[in-house]
């Protein structure tokens, strides 16, 4: 073990170099002009595999394209002979999300820049920082002769912000050469570098587009207003109602399924660090806001929310324009906890527009992606392995937690694979995933990979 700890000591400029080159690729997976950028990155982090001695293809799919990289193996696993070593997945993804807004970036998005102990660019966090942390420690190993104990098959995606679509499909067609122990991912986060963290439950998501449509056209609004409802104003009436004071969802049936938090979880949620007065800073808002009865932990990662997204409607360029809008347009999603179940909560939020869409506007209401929420017990063989290596590399006590976000991949691992995902997020909460000026904390980057080196060792021990 000593010299893969050295290597990824003695490689660690070498490492953040790496990490620029894979930055600077626009990987958007939402934005069709950047198909051959996602093709480009995809080809970049195959030919990254090769390098360090792993066989890498990159495969087409319907939409952007998944690179599968596996160790050497030692024994030839066939359909007919037992694998006589572990076998574990890591799983990432090389796609980003849209930039946008440019002018709030402090540095262009796609240059990225070092700034103290930070890395800034779009997916500098989310995800390629924390899968290339990964492909680093396995490069220790492989670089140095150290023999790993399991066999490894890296699968890094270019559809997670869009919903790996392609790779749910890809799973179903290469299940065999996929069988594994477990799939270990780094796509989450951690309270603090003082905190590393396993995070043994994801919400689910629901998303939704919900458009109200008035008169055929813009109109005149000192002509027409007043005879015709305006759908901006529908829109915005409707969507008060989807929230109650309490800051509950108020469709019918919405907590039907929801799991009550148990008392041992709330104790452990307490034990979290949280400031109140940082956390409203970091935000940047006046006050906070959500469900009463919860705290802003239990809030954001184990309690069900519906968002509004974006919403459009009538003339949004510079000075006035005096219109009743045609139409108006609010794009929605909803997260999920345990037992919600995506369809269930797309037909209660159907039936209930439709029942408060008022008779002056037509609604229609398109669902979108969709994935359930996940948890997995935290106490198994496995997991205790993980903390270990946490703490052997963060040289911190680790903590248990739930996160909010969604990965949709990890309910179809266990669907098809039947394996359990190991999440063991790197991102700080100040990282800024999905905001300008998302960054990467290059002390996470560095104790992620020896994070990562440790857990093989811990793992095979017990699998
Ligand atoms: N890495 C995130 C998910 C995440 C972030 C989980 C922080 C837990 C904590 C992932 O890349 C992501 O953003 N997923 C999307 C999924 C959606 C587009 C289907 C999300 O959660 O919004
Ligand atoms: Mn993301």
């Amino acid at each position: 073990m000593q010299p893969v700890i050295d290597y990824l000591k003695q490689n660690e400029s070498r490492s953040i170099d790496q990490l620029c080159e894979y930055l600077r690729f626009p990987s958007v997976s939402a934005q069709p002009q950047h198909k051959d950028d996602l093709h480009a990155c995809a080809n970049w982090v195959a030919e990254h595999f090769r390098h360090i001695g792993l066989e890498a293809r990159v495969c087409p799919t319907e939409g952007h394209p998944i690179v599968i990289a596996k160790t050497p193996r030692s024994t030839v696993a066939t359909h007919s002979t037992k694998r006589s070593r572990p076998h574990f997945l890591i799983y990432g993804h090389y796609d980003v999300q849209p930039p946008e807004p440019f002018e709030l970036w402090k540095s262009p998005p796609f240059e990225p820049r070092i700034e103290g102990r930070a890395i800034f660019a779009r997916g500098a966090c989310d995800n390629k920082g924390q899968n290339l942390a990964h492909i680093k420690a396995i490069e220790a190993y492989l670089k140095t002769g150290t023999p790993l104990p399991c066999d490894i098959t890296f699968v890094i995606e270019g559809e997670e912000e869009v919903g790996s679509h392609s790779l749910s499909s890809f799973l179903k067609a290469n299940r065999e050469e996929l069988l594994c122990d477990a799939i270990v991912i780094s796509d989450t986060g951690m309270p603090s570098p003082q905190y590393p963290a396993l995070t043994y439950a994801l919400r689910g998501i629901v998303s939704f587009e919900l458009t109200l449509h008035g008169p055929s056209r813009d109109l005149h609004s000192g002509i027409f207003g007043g005879t015709v409802d305006n759908p901006a104003m529908a829109l915005c009436q409707l969507l008060g109602k989807l929230r109650d004071k309490n800051g509950r969802v108020a469709v019918p049936g919405f907590y039907d399924d929801v799991q009550p938090l148990s008392a041992y979880e709330r104790k452990q949620f307490a034990r979290l660090p949280f400031k109140e007065s940082d956390y409203r800073k970091l935000l940047g808002v006046p006050k906070l806001f959500g469900e009463k009865g919860f705290t802003p932990i239990e809030q954001r990662s184990a309690r069900p929310t519906l968002e509004i997204n974006g919403l459009t409607s009538g003339y949004q360029g510079e000075g006035s324009k005096t219109i009743v809008p045609s139409w108006a347009r609010a794009k929605i999603t909803t997260r999920l906890v345990p037992d919600q179940k995506p369809e269930k909560i797309v037909k209660l939020l159907q039936k209930h527009i439709k029942s408060i869409c008022p008779p002056t506007v037509k609604f229609e209401l398109k669902a979108g992606h969709g994935a359930e929420p996940y948890l997995v017990s935290p106490t198994g063989p496995q997991a205790q392995a993980a903390l270990r290596a946490l703490k052997l590399s963060f040289e911190r006590e680790p903590v248990l937690m739930r996160e909010g976000g969604s990965i949709p991949i990890v309910n179809v691992f266990k669907k098809i694979l039947g394996a359990d995902s190991l999440m063991l997020g790197l991102a700080l909460p100040d990282d800024n995933a999905h905001s300008p000026n998302e960054k990467f904390n290059l002390d996470c980057f560095i104790k992620g990979q020896l994070m990562s080196a440790y857990l093989w060792t811990e793992l095979s021990a017990r699998s």
